[in-house]
């Protein structure tokens, strides 16, 4: 038995705007009645307030977090603002971020470190590159980049978030990886974690991400250790991201 309860989350990216926000927001309104899942939406910083007036706190997220407390970091926005205004997650180490602001594995863990210290949830994405997957190198990756996150704030606070395995060649591409690929990577990760803390192991949700759609979406998270999803360009159209909900199995 599976006592985790399922969790997706979207990812709006850079997209948006007050309107299509406001008509994504109705339509969720409209068709969201019997989901049994947790459900977060991660919009860019300037929405998150909109998203208050349709959504609970553990209901929205943003998509980064400084990794610094506060000051001379024109443009950054730090993680206590971000619960100021109303946030109860955030993603940290998407792998856009990873990639086009250089971000490490080590600020990566500082960022996660600083979400929880502000009272969010941090949503820890990893995932590996398809050179470095056809390098064989796979697993040395995701150990890595866990291992930085594990030794900075332990097992026990990782599992008050989540972690999304999101394989960086499956993102926005319509690659997807099989069910089968996904749930081994997740059993390790989940083992990974169990050595720091058993407990935290069994509790901890990972999401899957990378092309995830309704038509997919249920043989997913029919897999053990697959506890939803994080999802991007499916997320934008309401009515599909709900039915990607609705395949979660709890
Ligand atoms: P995708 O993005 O669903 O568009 O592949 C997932 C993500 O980047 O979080």
């Amino acid at each position: 038995m599976n006592a985790r309860r399922a969790l997706v989350a979207a990812n709006w990216k850079m997209n948006g705007s007050r309107a299509a926000n406001d008509a994504w927001l109705s339509e969720f309104a409209a068709r969201k009645a019997g989901l049994a899942c947790e459900v977060v939406v991660c919009a860019p910083y300037v929405y998150l307030e909109q998203l208050q007036h349709a959504l609970q706190r553990d209901q929205i997220g943003a998509q980064d977090a400084s990794a610094h407390e506060a000051g001379a970091y024109t443009g950054d926005i730090a993680a206590q603002m971000l619960y100021d205004a109303g946030c109860g997650w955030v993603i940290v180490g998407h792998s856009e971020r990873r990639q086009w602001h250089g971000e490490t594995d080590a600020i990566v863990a500082q960022k996660a470190e600083r979400a929880l210290q502000a009272g969010l949830q941090p949503i820890v994405c990893i995932g590996e590159t398809l050179q470095q997957r056809e390098a064989g190198k796979t697993n040395a990756v995701l150990r890595a980049q866990l291992a930085a996150v594990l030794q900075r704030i332990g097992a026990e606070r990782l599992a008050r978030g989540a972690l999304a395995y999101e394989p960086v060649w499956a993102i926005g591409t319509g690659r997807t990886a099989t069910p089968e690929q996904a749930q081994g990577v997740h059993v390790a990760l989940r083992a990974q974690i169990g050595i720091d803390d058993s407990a935290a192991g069994r509790a901890v949700r990972i999401l899957y991400g990378g092309s995830v759609k309704p038509a997919n979406a249920a043989e997913l998270f029919e897999q053990p250790d697959i506890d939803g999803g994080l999802i991007g360009g499916a997320s934008l159209i309401a009515r599909d991201f709900v039915a990607i909900c609705a395949a979660t199995h709890t």
